[in-house]
């Protein structure tokens, strides 16, 4: 998901670019205006930290654009192309290394695990909004 700071920006398309070079298939895409009640439940495991509230505050400050990325290795690949947590300790090459400076607006957001992407895709995208098909590339890709 490219975060509110991401899309406010002008990220968007540098963003998904990554994705895409890297040889992920894009299976979903929108941007979208979440609730404070989507924020709270995609961020439950981190609702006891101080930084909890700020966090629903900024996740719901604009639109962000949710993505479903599929590919082998996808999600610890995705992870890695996001860089740390924080930007500041995140390798240049990396999208929050090269885009961003504080963890509060660290411009996007990736699953930590495959159940949690599954769970977060049923989170944000409706039934018929993932689109099923395969890329001409794949033959050179694998
Ligand atoms: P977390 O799941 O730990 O990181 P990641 O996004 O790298 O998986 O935290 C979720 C988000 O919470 C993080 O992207 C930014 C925010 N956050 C803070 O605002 N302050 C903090 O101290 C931490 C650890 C996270």
């Amino acid at each position: 998901m490219i975060k509110p700071d991401g899309v406010q920006r002008g990220l968007v398309g540098e963003i998904i670019s990554r994705f895409e070079k890297k040889g992920f298939l894009l299976k979903g895409l929108k941007l979208y205006q979440c609730s404070k009640d989507l924020a709270q439940e995609h961020y439950k495991d981190l609702k006891d930290k101080p930084f909890f509230p700020r966090l629903v505050d900024y996740i719901t400050s604009g639109p962000v654009v949710c993505m479903a990325w599929e590919g082998d290795g996808v999600v610890a690949s995705a992870r890695k192309l996001i860089g740390a947590t924080n930007p500041l300790q995140a390798e240049p090459g990396t999208i929050r290394g090269d885009l961003a400076v504080r963890t509060g607006r660290n411009v996007v957001h990736g699953s930590d695990s495959p159940d949690n992407g599954k769970r977060e895709i049923s989170l944000w995208f409706k039934e018929g909004e993932l689109c099923q098909w395969e890329s001409v590339q794949i033959p050179w890709l694998v």
